[in-house]
């Protein structure tokens, strides 16, 4: 099975003929056509994480097919307004809001955070009162279950994400007159690929936050539950259906008695419509292995170094030539640079190409690219069936000083 249709197949090989070096392209009219019924239903509030793909294009897709946008910097904030969209539609999330940053954020007109921590709520708190503002605040909370009890987080890892209710449990609301406390936040699970499992996971979170809300003395109207949802990363993996989500959401909005639901989907509204197009350079025997040596690998993607999850390669060109497994490597000179092992035609050769899709979320700007110093790849998108270039390639001399 492919993830290449035939026209994108075709549009990615004109722009190969084009290119020596490796390039990124985005099929947006692939990503309006999923995004659009994701927001035709009333049941949850979406939001884009805009970290998973932060370029203009994109984020003018997801503004189109009726996201609001999550953010978690400066940089990520001042482009989103820049694609014409209101600070009112902006909500901040990340566990670094700097009193720097909380007054860029104020003085732009966003008035929706999570607050990750007992410093942001002052910190939120103070600015707001300068600014003469009400903010709305949804608390973020890391759970931990007890010992003994089924941990449907599989692990008790700390994070920087929020803190844990006793820690919580120290807020005074009424300390903070310039902040409405409207909800909260709880987001530690990732690329999950099972609604039955998180229709699980989320329904045991519903006692400890509302729990929590009743403590604090504040009625919890919204829950927002972040991310999480995920793409398959091979053929044959599962895939989340959209509409059964949605039921499973409704249940979990139910019960928890919320007013409003969120998630600020990322990996899910993105990550398929992304493919990184890399030349192959050699291919080598190594001790009785295929070795596939490509011109681009972490510095551009690096997600397979930090998950050990490979994006799906395949030959750009057709081959009717058996396959075999070969072990590709990026050009970087260190043994972590590879992009996994990829079932492909024995002929490929030093004039072809292998294309690695699910690249959309999390792919170009997740990586080091100035690290041995080569070409930063270039950007296409396919708007209405046109390729148009977004960045060029740029070598090290534009970037080096
Ligand atoms: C607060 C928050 N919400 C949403 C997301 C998006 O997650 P995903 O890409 O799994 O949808 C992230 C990702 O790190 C996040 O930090």
């Amino acid at each position: 099975m492919s993830f290449l249709s035939t026209p994108l197949r075709q549009h990615i090989t004109a722009i190969s003929e084009q290119n020596d070096t490796p390039f990124f392209v985005y099929d947006l009219d692939a990503l309006y056509a999923h995004l659009k019924p994701l927001t035709e239903q009333f049941v949850v509030k979406l939001w884009y994480a805009v970290k998973a793909n932060p370029l203009s294009k994109v984020i003018q897709t997801l503004d189109k097919a009726g996201f609001d946008f999550d953010v978690a910097s400066s940089g990520e904030l001042d482009q989103v307004l820049r694609q014409g969209v209101a600070a009112n539609r902006v909500l901040n999330t990340g566990p670094a809001k700097s009193k720097k940053q909380i007054q860029h954020f104020l003085s732009q007109g966003v008035r929706t955070f999570v607050a990750e921590s007992l410093n942001q709520v002052a910190w939120l708190n103070q600015a707001a009162t300068e600014h003469q503002v009400q903010l709305r605040i949804l608390l973020r909370v890391q759970l931990r279950w007890p010992d003994g009890e089924k941990n449907p987080l599989g692990g008790d890892s700390l994070t920087p994400f929020g803190l844990g209710l006793e820690e919580w449990q120290q807020l005074r609301i009424q300390d903070y007159p310039a902040l409405n406390f409207v909800g909260l936040h709880i987001f530690q699970w990732g690329n999950m690929l099972s609604t039955e499992k998180l229709a699980e996971l989320w329904s045991q979170m519903i006692t400890p936050l509302t729990n929590l809300a009743e403590q604090l003395g504040f009625t919890c109207q919204i829950l927002d539950l972040g991310g999480g949802l995920g793409i398959p990363y091979t053929t044959d993996a599962d895939r989340l259906a959209w509409p059964k989500l949605v039921d499973a959401l409704a249940t979990i909005k139910a019960a928890a008695g919320v007013e409003e639901l969120w998630m600020e989907l990322g990996r899910y509204a993105v990550g398929e419509i992304g493919h990184y197009v890399n030349p192959v350079v050699e291919q080598k025997l190594n001790y009785g292995e295929h070795q596939l040596i490509v011109a681009g690998g972490i510095n551009h993607v690096l997600r397979p170094a930090v998950t050990n999850q490979a994006f799906p390669g395949e030959l750009l060109r057709q081959s009717s030539a058996p396959s075999q497994d070969f072990l590709v490597h990026g050009p970087l000179c260190t043994a972590l640079d590879s992009l996994g092992k990829h079932s492909l035609p024995e002929d490929i050769n030093e004039h072809d190409w292998v294309v690695f899709s699910q690249c959309g979320a999390y792919g170009y700007t997740e990586s080091m690219p100035f690290f041995l110093c080569h070409e930063l790849p270039a950007e296409y998108v396919i708007e209405q069936g046109q390729v148009v270039c977004v960045r060029k390639s740029q070598n090290a001399a534009s970037y080096l000083v």
